[in-house]
């Protein structure tokens, strides 16, 4: 095993020895490659530097106390992939092709998977871009699907033991009302620097994003799904620009699971008075709680104290007890290797 102080990882990327490409050229996928450097040699002309042909992924995997490494939810992934393809119209690597290069990268970066209950996991990053070269806006005729793997800790500073703050930012938004909010493009985190930089410099931790057509409903969390919790329900938005959160899927079917009624629904902003607790959750954040959300504009902080509420800290508790394999796995989300 590498040699790094692997209790103190922040969320950043870290070369490792390998990564994994295949290539999509003449109408069909080709043999999974494995490189050591960790620079693309590309046409100038390609449609990812242009075009926005480019999507990507984030899942994690974690070495577990039996020794074993387990995969989260990868096959959503890919299935997440697929529809970003889809719509960025790109050629689609298929399910299989995906998690065979997910496993295959994992396994030649083993020595970079951070030991059992060190808080850190490996971070898996695919990225699909168009690498074929068009001066007229049209898609490419070759794609890269590109995987590399990185050590990480918290993405937020406090980890999931304390709180984070958000401010609600109406000047902006991340996607627009029928545009790519639904998918993992990467155009989106593009347009949410600005915003993101602005509630950094206010002193937050997070933008939090209105719906962009009528601003009036809670969209996402920066790079994060939203969850509210009220009497016995556990709330997230239905929206269409809103990244389909497969940590936030999880969240759903175990709250279930545990008694609550789970809503799925615009949310209006009001109605952050009448949350218990509020959390944001994806891969980075887990499921982190929300101590306060500020709108500026209406001079209105909703506040959730400043501890992890009960449901969050349950909740959190439920997903990483299943990712190491602490808790029954009663879903199938997770993919064992033995490594
Ligand atoms: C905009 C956005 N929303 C939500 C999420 C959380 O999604 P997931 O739980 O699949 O990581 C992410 C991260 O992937 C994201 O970038």
């Amino acid at each position: 095993m590498v040699d790094l102080d692997w209790s103190n990882l922040s969320f950043s990327y870290r070369e490792t020895a390998y990564n994994v490409r295949c290539t999509y050229k003449n109408g069909a996928w080709g043999e999974l490659e494995i490189h050591s450097e960790n620079t693309v040699n590309l046409s100038i002309a390609a449609t990812c530097l242009h075009y926005g042909q480019e999507a990507f992924e984030g899942l994690k995997a974690f070495r577990c106390e039996d020794g074993k490494v387990r995969i989260f939810r990868m096959e959503d992934n890919a299935r997440r992939m697929i529809s970003s393809a889809s719509y960025l119209k790109m050629a689609e690597p298929p399910v299989e092709l995906f998690c065979n290069a997910v496993k295959k990268v994992i396994e030649l970066n083993a020595e970079y998977i951070p030991p059992f209950e060190s808080g850190a996991s490996l971070y898996i990053r695919p990225v699909l871009i168009g690498s074929g070269a068009q001066v007229g806006v049209k898609p490419a005729d070759e794609y890269q699907l590109i995987i590399f793997v990185t050590p990480v800790g918290p993405y937020f500073k406090n980890g999931n033991t304390g709180t984070m703050s958000a401010v609600i930012e109406r000047g902006y938004d991340r996607a627009a009302p029928h545009g790519t909010g639904h998918i993992k493009a990467g155009g989106n985190y593009g347009a949410s620097l600005t915003p993101g930089m602005l509630a950094h410099a206010d002193g937050y931790d997070n933008a939090l994003y209105l719906d962009p057509k009528e601003k009036k409903y809670v969209d996402e969390c920066g790079a994060a799904n939203f969850f509210g919790i009220k009497g016995n329900s556990y709330v997230t938005p239905a929206s269409s620009s809103v990244l389909p959160s497969i940590t936030n899927m999880t969240l759903c079917t175990l709250a279930e699971e545990m008694g609550l009624k789970v809503e799925r629904r615009p949310i209006p902003v009001e109605e952050l008075s009448e949350f218990s607790e509020a959390g944001a959750c994806g891969t980075a954040a887990v499921v982190t709680a929300i101590g306060y959300i500020d709108d500026p504009e209406t001079k209105t902080r909703y506040s959730y104290g400043d501890k992890p509420g009960p449901w969050c800290t349950r909740l959190y508790q439920a997903v990483v007890d299943i990712q190491h394999g602490r808790a029954e796995d009663r879903h199938g989300w997770n993919t064992v290797l033995d490594l």
